[in-house]
């Protein structure tokens, strides 16, 4: 009996943490390894041109790229983790 409830929490616990806020936004620099970059931008080669031209790197700075990438990177169906790898690409070339 008692294992049966302990087996219940735990269920109810990993429910909470698969339906719970999303914890990985993007809010700031996070990969700079040249691989993680790279990956980066593939992705946002891949991704980011499906709907509009490929953006200017440049067009935003660091800050610009948190908000318009987390308008975006849902858009493109991104996961946290490319969000955050074409977020650290991005920031990487747009010099500012
Ligand atoms: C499903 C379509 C779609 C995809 C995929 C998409 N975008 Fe967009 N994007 C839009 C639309 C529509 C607009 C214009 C309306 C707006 O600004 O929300 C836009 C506008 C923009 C703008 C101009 C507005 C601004 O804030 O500067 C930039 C930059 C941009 N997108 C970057 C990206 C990047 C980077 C990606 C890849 C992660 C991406 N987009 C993927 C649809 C898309």
């Amino acid at each position: 009996m008692k294992k049966s409830i302990a087996i219940g929490l735990l269920g109810i616990a990993a429910f909470a943490v698969s339906c719970g806020p999303k914890s990985m936004a993007v809010t700031g620099p996070k990969f700079s390894s040249a691989e993680h970059l790279a990956q980066g931008k593939t992705v946002f080669e891949n991704s980011c041109n499906r709907c509009h031209k490929l953006p200017d790197p440049a067009k935003h700075d660091n800050q610009g790229w948190i908000k318009t990438l987390s308008r975006m990177a849902p858009k493109a169906k991104l996961t946290d983790e490319q969000h955050q790898m074409v977020y650290d690409y991005l920031i990487s070339v747009n010099k500012k």
